[in-house]
């Protein structure tokens, strides 16, 4: 199959933007656990890759992927860490595609993937080092109600990396970005993030070639 990009879909003039919209938010059916888990692996790699390059992850690290779509940031986590790992995401279709294409792992006992709403995570308090989350804040109806969330999860001293494109990125994709996403640029999401009750944050800009125009916000 060939893949396409998740910019060439978000542009495709063949495919209903409320569609496209709708399986970026939530995939779904055979078209979500197929076609969306590759699309998007393949066209956000660059800045799932930052996001989880940012959490310097260490082999004890116990790491969680919440919204972890196709699961590159799983993938990427197990190579870095002998830590537990969790994938939490509330698509039914993205944890039964990710219960085949990360078997081993699970098989192993080092990988439990979850469907759950990050507003309410079925984890306990302090149960993970890392956090980390790429391309899901769009589409939280309370922003707030999550980072607090995530950050009941977190360790002492834990990290959260939460990598998005800004608003003037999203922007340029045109109609599909209208339908169910709300948009952030770095300073808004920064000051949730203090809201939440994170202490340190900072913001690291991207400058791949897929990734201009994305940020990572890293906070502990
Ligand atoms: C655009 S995809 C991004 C997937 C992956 N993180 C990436 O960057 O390629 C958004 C993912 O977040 C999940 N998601 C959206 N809202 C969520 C929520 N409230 N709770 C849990 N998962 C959510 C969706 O099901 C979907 O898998």
């Amino acid at each position: 199959m060939k893949s396409v990009s998740p910019a060439e879909l978000l542009l495709s003039p063949l495919i209903p933007h409320r569609y496209i919209a709708a399986q970026l938010r939530q995939p779904s059916g055979p078209f979500g656990r197929i076609v969306m888990t590759r699309v998007l692996n393949r066209g956000n790699a660059e800045l799932i890759n930052a996001t989880v390059d940012a959490l310097a992850l260490s082999r004890s690290d116990a790491f969680l992927d919440l919204g972890f779509g196709g699961g590159l940031g799983l993938q990427l986590a197990a190579a870095r860490t002998d830590g537990a790992l969790w994938g939490v995401d509330f698509s039914a279709d993205v944890v039964l595609a990710a219960s085949a294409t990360l078997r081993k792992p699970i098989a192993a006992g080092r990988l439990n993937v979850i469907c759950a709403d990050v507003a309410d995570l079925p984890l306990r308090d302090g149960l993970v080092h890392a956090i980390c989350t790429t391309n899901t804040i769009y589409f939280w109806p309370d922003p707030l109600v999550a980072l607090r969330s995530l950050r009941r999860v977190l360790s002492e001293g834990g990290r959260l990396a939460l990598g998005f494109s800004g608003a003037s990125k999203m922007r340029d994709f045109g109609k599909v970005t209208t339908h169910g996403f709300t948009l952030y640029e770095p300073e808004r999401v920064e000051s949730l993030l203090r809201e939440a009750g994170f202490a340190q944050v900072q913001t690291l800009a991207q400058n791949g070639k897929f990734s201009r125009g994305d940020y990572v916000c890293l906070a502990q």
